[in-house]
């Protein structure tokens, strides 16, 4: 009995942790915004000072405030003292703005993208994207939110009060070492934070709340639910409202995933709660389930022990506080109309296969691709005609789930597995996990923005996983764009040329063919440039990059499957 008090009293000495007065970020509110990239230390943990990056502060970055048209002008520089970009997830920009890995923020520099605010009332974030390096920026702090307001958001019976009854939430996992360092890649991140605080409290008054989640972590799923399985309202996914509030005990988010919820703690004054992971529930082969693989013999080497994994554990506890003044009380019937893209109106589908170069027992250390291939920056691994509304069918050949994103677009989920997606997964997203053979279908329409320099992104969102090249471009292309034959052979179409881009493109005249090879050929004959193209991004339509030619006149040779031909380029 004695044992047994000492060890009950040891288990609530485990349990009542010191906790820690939740950070919320500071806001930006305005069409002009400065980011200061910059290097600091935080404690995460009291009296030991942990180096970070951090945007206008130590870590983390603020909250980016805007509304649906704003015409923003952005200055980030970079003091960092090392390159990197910054990429505005989620957003539906020209891939000049995007912030992808060719835009990149050289140190001492300021990068200024110019762009109209173009997307649904929702909560995005901003990340930095350079290549082989965006785990370890990210996981030494550089993220921020980014709340977008519209008109029929405003127009809502909602909590928006920032940080009192609408609260915005990073939650992320870290790993650190001995020194309180954090260490990256891992697969040790046991340590929860939620706004860079560990062990964090918020208090929140006794009335509906909502919460703005985003999984900002670089590899772990979470499982969301509260403490006593107290039933939440999903109300918003990745890139716009729902049309009605979607009723839930459990919400699961990949990296990178939004998710606003509603929360009702009306006569809750005095109450804690506990925002939590059910990770327990979490089928193997998601990363934070009891087992990285599909197969419980498959080994990923340093992935144990994690007492995280397969594990129930708290994220926010929530201090229930007296009312506001005009405090929302109900959670609204409806929410927005939203209009998805049907199947019917899609232009084209593209297959990509998510694969291990590695088989058998140790696929899950990968590398893993997509297509079979890695990413290349000298690469452009799919063409689009500018207004293609196209279904991306997206399968899963790994024992490991991946959270795959696409720039640009807000996409529709068509089906998982040939189901109808679950409630929580309709409406607007730009990323969404595929768990171990896994096919879904998403449709979206690549609008607006095609450019003629620079690609957009799709990608795997768990961060080593996309340092580690499960990453391929696409461009947008504008076919009017230019066209000018300099000989007579028909057979494809090239443009723009003249070019003075990075990039060209040819079209096949025979709708049925694909192209399947290139090479490009300078004035002495020799070849100086040639790609095969795998056979999941054979097109009609292809884009090569000419970035890397000096000026002058070339030959461009396109192998079909039906033929070859060849046509002369000018690079300016
Ligand atoms: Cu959140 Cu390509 O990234
Ligand atoms: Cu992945």
């Amino acid at each position: 009995m004695k044992n047994l008090i000492t060890l009950l009293i040891f288990i609530s000495c485990l349990i009542t942790v010191a906790q820690n007065q939740l950070l919320i970020p500071t806001t930006i509110e305005s069409t002009n915004i400065n980011l200061t990239l910059q290097n600091g230390t935080h404690q995460f943990f009291a009296g030991e000072n942990t180096a970070t990056m951090g945007a206008n502060g130590n870590v983390l970055g603020p909250t980016l405030i805007l509304n649906n048209g704003d015409d923003l002008n952005i200055n980030v520089t970079n003091n960092l003292g090392e390159p990197t970009t910054i990429h505005w997830h989620g957003l539906h920009i020209s891939a000049e703005n995007d912030g992808g890995p060719h835009t990149i923020i050289q140190p001492n520099t300021t990068w200024n993208p110019q762009f109209t605010v173009d997307n649904k009332a929702a909560t995005y974030w901003y990340h930095p994207h350079l290549i082989d390096k965006t785990d370890e920026h990210v996981s030494n702090g550089l993220a921020g939110l980014i709340i977008i307001r519209d008109a029929e958001e405003a127009a809502l019976d909602l909590p928006r009060t920032y940080g009192v009854d609408d609260i915005p939430l990073v939650i992320q996992t870290k790993d650190f070492d001995a020194g309180f360092q954090i260490v990256h890649p891992t697969n040790n991140d046991d340590t929860v934070m939620v706004n860079a605080t560990v062990d964090p409290m918020v208090d929140v008054p006794a009335q509906v709340v909502r919460l703005r989640l985003l999984n900002g972590s670089s590899q772990r799923t979470f499982n969301f639910g509260f403490s006593g399985n107290l039933t939440f309202y999903q109300i918003a996914t990745d890139g716009g409202l729902k049309e009605s509030p979607v009723a839930l005990t459990r919400l699961r988010l990949s990296n990178g995933e939004r998710s606003e919820i509603l929360v009702d703690l009306t006569g809750m004054q005095g109450q804690t709660l506990q925002l939590m992971s059910y990770a327990s529930e979490l089928q193997n082969g998601i990363n934070g389930a009891t087992f990285p693989g599909a197969s419980t013999s498959m080994v990923l080497d340093n992935y144990n022990p994690n007492p995280l994994n397969g594990t129930d554990f708290n994220i926010l506890q929530l201090n229930v506080i007296a009312q506001t003044a005009n405090p929302v009380t109900t959670i609204p019937n409806s929410l927005v109309t939203i209009t998805p893209y049907l199947e019917s109106d899609s232009d084209f589908t593209r297959n990509f296969s998510l694969s291990s170069v590695i088989g058998g027992l140790d696929a899950l250390n990968g590398d893993f691709t997509i297509n079979n291939v890695s990413m290349d920056m000298n690469v452009i691994n799919v063409t689009i005609p500018l207004g293609n509304t196209e279904i991306w069918s997206i399968q899963n050949g790994t024992p490991s789930a991946h959270p795959f994103h696409i720039h640009d677009i807000q996409f529709n989920i068509l089906d998982v597995d040939g189901n109808p997606p679950a409630a929580y997964l309709e409406g607007w997203k730009d990323t969404i996990l595929l768990r171990p053979g896994q096919v879904i279908n998403v449709i979206t329409k690549f609008d607006d923005f095609a450019d003629e320099t620079i690609p957009f992104m799709y990608h795997c969102h768990m961060l080593t996983h996309e340092d580690g090249g499960m990453m391929g471009q696409f461009v947008v292309v504008d076919e009017g764009a230019g066209v000018n034959d300099f000989d007579l052979e028909n057979g494809f179409s090239l443009f723009p040329n003249p070019s003075n881009g990075v990039y060209m493109s040819a079209k096949l005249t025979d709708q049925n063919d694909r192209i399947t090879a290139y090479a490009i050929i300078n004035e002495l004959g020799q070849i100086v440039n040639y790609h095969k193209i795998h056979e999941n991004e054979m097109n009609n339509l292809y884009s090569f990059p000419v970035f890397e030619l000096s000026t002058g006149s070339y030959m461009l040779r396109i192998f079909s499957e039906n033929n070859i031909y060849t046509k002369r380029f000018i690079k300016k």
